[in-house]
């Protein structure tokens, strides 16, 4: 094992020392751009102001004979921009596959300084990071890159959501990480070929003896989150190594309702953001993982009320203590972030 004064070591000697934690970033949405596409890498510039995150995506989506324009057009749009505070991402091929090695020298030595995090798919275990992390570091020594590049971890197989512990602990270079539905429901051997979302088949009929018998049409049908139990985990794996949790793509671009209704699920259970795989998924995601602003006045109302965070009071008949409080906290927190970024937002929260 590591010892744990090694842990916030530089892992080659001239790369620059790891972050003791994910940069505070406002991350609602993570959009998605196929770069090897010019008229995608046109929209670049008029992007940059409307989204939190552009991530250049060289891995699944991109056909294999598109692979090595993908990087090359990640690279040009990479040095092309001023992306200001929206963040500058990578995904690039997973691990195993021919691509994946050129993708990562290729995108530190020429693009390093301006990429933020890079999302690496298909991770198993903490080995995955281990070995990222150590190949950044030498090839950011190489660049002289000055500031660390992330890690962003999909969690899109069984083995990984079995190590998910470990893999959030592996590295002070993790960002965060995302669900990644589609492969995840393959490698557990699910019954589904949607990406994310419900299935309207899982779920729980109500129960025979209150809603007449064995007469199943009169007995109302309950579908169920599939995705529930996942992204628990994650959250919980995330929150206690101090890092983020994201849910990832919504595939059916045909109903934002659904995808409104996934996103909220994963911001009410912790997550700060989702993939914007289309235009139309942008404002989706700005709505759901900015918070709503009647719980913000709220929240404030709960710090006003508790201005040292202990003792007990009421509002409006609820009984507040040190834990509201700390809810308070995470609520108000995210608003402010979100009220740097948007002054419409500032007004309508009051800050
Ligand atoms: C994303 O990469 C997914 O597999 O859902
Ligand atoms: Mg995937």
């Amino acid at each position: 094992m590591k010892l744990p004064s090694q842990f916030y070591k530089p892992l080659a000697i001239g790369a620059p020392a790891p972050m003791r934690e994910p940069p505070v970033k406002i991350e609602r949405m993570i959009h998605f751009l196929p770069p090897q596409i010019e008229k995608m890498r046109n929209k670049v510039e008029s992007l940059i102001p409307q989204v939190d995150v552009i991530l250049g995506n060289l891995e699944d989506a991109i056909p294999a004979d598109d692979k090595i324009a993908a990087r090359e057009g990640f690279i040009e749009m990479a040095l092309a921009h001023d992306y200001g505070t929206t963040g500058l991402w990578t995904r690039i091929n997973c691990l195993n596959s021919p691509w994946a090695l050129d993708d990562i020298t290729r995108c530190v030595l020429e693009a390093g300084n301006k990429l933020d995090v890079m999302m690496l798919p298909k991770v198993e275990g903490a080995w995955d990071i281990h070995y990222l992390d150590q190949l950044l570091a030498q090839l950011e020594a190489r660049a002289g890159i000055t500031r660390p590049i992330m890690i962003h971890a999909i969690l899109e197989t069984a083995q990984g959501v079995k190590n998910v512990e470990e893999i959030a602990a592996a590295s002070p270079r993790m960002h965060g990480m995302s669900l990644g539905p589609a492969d995840l429901a393959a490698s557990r051997g699910m019954k589904t070929t949607r990406v994310g979302g419900g299935h309207p088949h899982y779920g729980v009929l109500a129960d025979g003896s209150v809603h007449g018998a064995r007469d199943s049409s009169a007995r109302p049908f309950y579908q169920q989150d599939l995705w529930h139990y996942t992204v628990g985990k994650m959250v919980d794996a995330c929150a206690a190594n101090g890092i983020k949790a994201f849910y990832g793509p919504f595939g059916d671009f045909s109903d934002p309702d659904a995808c409104e209704a996934q996103f909220r699920n994963a911001f009410l259970q912790g997550c700060l953001g989702a993939w914007s795989l289309h235009p139309s998924q942008v404002e989706i995601a700005k709505r759901v993982f900015s918070p709503d602003p009647a719980e913000v006045k709220f929240a404030l109302r709960i710090l006003e009320a508790m201005p040292d965070g202990t003792g007990a009071v009421m509002i409006d008949g609820k009984m507040q203590d040190d834990a509201t409080w700390k809810q308070a906290r995470v609520i108000a927190d995210l608003a402010r972030l979100v009220a740097a970024k948007e002054p419409d937002m500032a007004e309508i929260y009051g800050l």
